[in-house]
Formats: C-alpha cells, sequence, structure tokens
C-alpha cells in the first residue's frame, strides 16, 4: 500500500482563524481527517504534519526518503522564498504535488513565483481546502502511473 506524507508549511496551523476571507473556514484538523477519509478511499496510508520552521520541513522531507511514495505539500509563505525546501524536494526524489487553497496566481505579485513548482509533479491552486483533496488524487493517479506506465 502507497504511503502518502502530507507537508503543511508556516502559519496553517491558524487555519479557520487566519484570514477567513481568502483561505476559509475549515480548520487543518477538519481538512487532516478529511485526507485520512479520502486516503482511505484510495487506498493509501496517509500522515500530516505541520510547522512553522523551514527546517523542520526540510527534516521531514529528508525523514520521507525509503519512508513514504509520495509528498502532498502546502508549504505556506515557504512557497515563495525556499530555495532549501525546493533542494529538499529535488534531493530525495519523492514525487510531490503543491497545493495552495488560495489561487496565488490572483493575488499579490511575489505569490506568483513558487521556487516548488518547478520540483514538483504539479500544482493545484485556488479552490480552497478541495485543493487538498484533488492534490491527493492527482498524487495517488501519477505514483499508480508510475507503477503501471502502460496502464
Ligand atoms: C498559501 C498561499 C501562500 O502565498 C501563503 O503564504 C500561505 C498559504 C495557500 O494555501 O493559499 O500561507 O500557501
Amino acid at each position: 500500500m502507497s504511503s502518502i506524507l502530507v507537508l503543511h508549511g508556516s502559519n496553517l496551523n491558524l487555519l479557520g482563524k487566519r484570514e477567513p476571507g481568502i483561505y476559509g473556514a475549515v480548520t487543518l484538523e477538519q481538512i487532516n481527517a478529511q485526507l485520512v477519509v479520502e486516503a482511505a478511499s484510495l487506498g493509501v496510508r496517509l500522515l500530516a504534519q505541520q510547522s512553522n520552521h523551514e527546517g523542520v520541513l526540510v527534516d521531514a522531507i529528508h525523514a520521507a526518503w525509503g519512508v513514504h511514495d509520495g509528498i502532498l505539500m502546502n508549504p505556506g509563505a515557504y512557497t515563495h522564498t525556499s530555495v532549501a525546501l525546493r533542494d529538499a524536494i529535488a534531493a530525495v526524489g519523492i514525487p510531490t504535488v503543491e497545493v495552495h487553497l488560495s489561487n496565488i496566481y490572483r493575488r499579490e505579485a511575489f505569490r506568483h513565483h513558487s521556487y516548488i513548482a518547478p520540483v514538483a509533479v504539479g500544482q493545484i491552486s485556488g479552490f480552497g481546502a478541495e485543493s487538498y483533496y484533488l492534490g491527493l488524487r492527482a498524487l495517488v493517479r501519477h505514483l499508480r502511473q508510475m507503477a503501471a506506465p502502460t496502464s
């Protein structure tokens, strides 16, 4: 059974309270609970972690090596600043899908660039909490296609 690591970056522990007009009313606990439900229906294992610290997220990516088959990641503001997260994903080579609740391309110019996108399988942005569930589906499909490229 494939195993997926969900990584939430900076300030995402405040979901539900934080700028709800942009990020919605759903809490991180609710998103994680729904991800577990979605993972079960897709037949994969899922572990979710959140940190506000860049180095902790880098360590989590390193620790995923040989343990998890895919990473679903919302790096938060580190999306736009972190060469270290980008390099960690490139180093471990674990297929990673980048997700954002808001549509980062409709917002301030500094959010339009992602350091993660060039090393990600793909990116889903703008569907609120649904971005995570769509991202999980896309990641699981990608992993299955990699395992059986002709199907
Ligand atoms: C975010 C978008 C980022 O620009 C922002 O810094 C976040 C959340 C999103 O999910 O929409 O913290 O990643």
